[in-house]
């Protein structure tokens, strides 16, 4: 074997990278930190408690962020460089990593690390924080066993993730669920899993694999249940389509704020499949598709909790027909303990 065919130990390469990392390393190592926001190698921000401040830490030398950057990409075997300015990856303990340079970004580096928590957030937890009431899990509860098709929406960082997950819960453990990230987050309990995660290949595109892939490999990999980690683009169609034609129970989620615009937001991301639809028929589709939107909300204090729980009746013309099901009492109130996820007195027949 020639000198250079030796493969390298992918724990030398941790190692070496955990010292690419520098300042960055303690705060990976720092469990009460739960987002790591790098703009530049002077100013490290971290989110502790859902509450952003200044890390007080910095890069010795300017070039030093430069090769921590770069030692995240070589270790996903990626590229980043002034040519290829943008990088998605996850580090080795899963933390999610976003990098952006110039000139896509206009004064330097910025790293963006959304750690991995490492504890899995349960309904239990949920409770406790005031996220969500005991009345809205037994009701979810029931959602997910009659397989209604969920979708949870809210803003960045507001749980949508961690909220789909602590869903998946409600799961029987007889199901086989299929997952389709593009970079593998959720963390199901169930016994019976099949993770697929999309690539974005090698700089020509070799090796390329998109959610749109994955999502055909699912059905031919006979789910009881799909979970599509976040809807960004023209799956959203697929996924529609999936969920009109016998696919009950399936979960996702999306960036949206409110549960109207959540359907129109996906809609718009449905128009962005390659296949031509018209307009009425897809919204059509969307209407019967999704039958409950479970809308998140980050607050100024840094916690983060449900707002609304609606399902989806149907269409009026152009307009969605929601009913609430459950309404956060005092959404903009300052005081957490004035915040309240409380029944609106509507039963759907499920
Ligand atoms: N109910 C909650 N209360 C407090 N913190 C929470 C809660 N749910 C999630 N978090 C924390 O908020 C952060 C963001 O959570 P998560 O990744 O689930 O959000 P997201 O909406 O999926 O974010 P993104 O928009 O980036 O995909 C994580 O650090 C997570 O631990
Ligand atoms: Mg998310």
């Amino acid at each position: 074997m020639a000198r250079q065919d030796i493969p390298i130990p992918r724990e030398v390469y941790q190692q070496s990278l955990r010292a690419l990392l520098g300042p960055i390393t303690p705060l990976l190592d720092d469990p009460s930190i739960s987002e790591i926001l790098v703009n530049g190698p002077q100013q490290i921000y971290i989110e502790r408690s859902g509450k952003l401040e200044d890390s007080g830490q910095q890069f010795d030398d300017p070039s030093d962020l430069m090769s921590a950057a770069q030692g995240i990409a070589q270790f996903v075997g990626r590229t980043i460089s002034s040519e290829y300015p943008r990088l998605d990856a996850r580090l080795p303990d899963g933390s999610r990593v976003h990098i952006i340079l110039p000139p896509a970004a206009r004064d330097g580096i910025h790293i963006a690390i959304r750690k991995f928590s490492q504890s899995k957030l349960t309904i239990e937890q949920l409770i406790t924080w005031g996220s969500i009431t005991e009345e809205a899990v037994e009701f979810l509860r029931a959602t997910v066993s009659h397989k209604k098709n969920i979708i949870v929406a809210g803003g960045t960082g507001s749980g949508k993730t961690s909220l789909l997950n602590v869903l998946s819960t409600l799961i029987t453990p007889d199901e086989r669920i299929i997952v389709i990230e593009d970079s593998s987050e959720l963390q199901l309990q169930q016994p019976h899993v099949v993770y697929l995660e999309a690539h974005p290949g090698d700089l020509k595109g070799k090796g390329k694999i998109t959610i749109k892939e994955l999502f055909w490999s699912s059905m031919r990999l006979r789910p009881d249940r799909m979970i599509i980690g976040e809807l960004r683009g023209g799956e959203a169609l697929d996924l529609i389509q999936a969920m009109t034609s016998g696919h009950g129970g399936s979960m996702s989620t999306t960036h949206a704020t409110y549960p109207d615009d959540t359907l129109r937001r996906i809609e718009t991301m449905a128009l962005m499949s390659d296949v031509l639809i018209p307009h009425a028929v897809l919204r059509e589709q969307v209407a019967s598709a999704i039958q409950i939107v479970i809308q998140t909300s980050r607050f100024n204090d840094g916690s983060r909790g449900i707002t609304h729980i609606s399902e989806v009746q149907g269409l009026e013309g152009t307009k969605y027909i929601l009913k609430h099901c459950f309404l956060m009492e005092n959404q903009h109130s300052a005081e957490p303990h004035e915040r309240k996820l409380v029944a609106t007195g509507y039963t759907p027949d499920l």
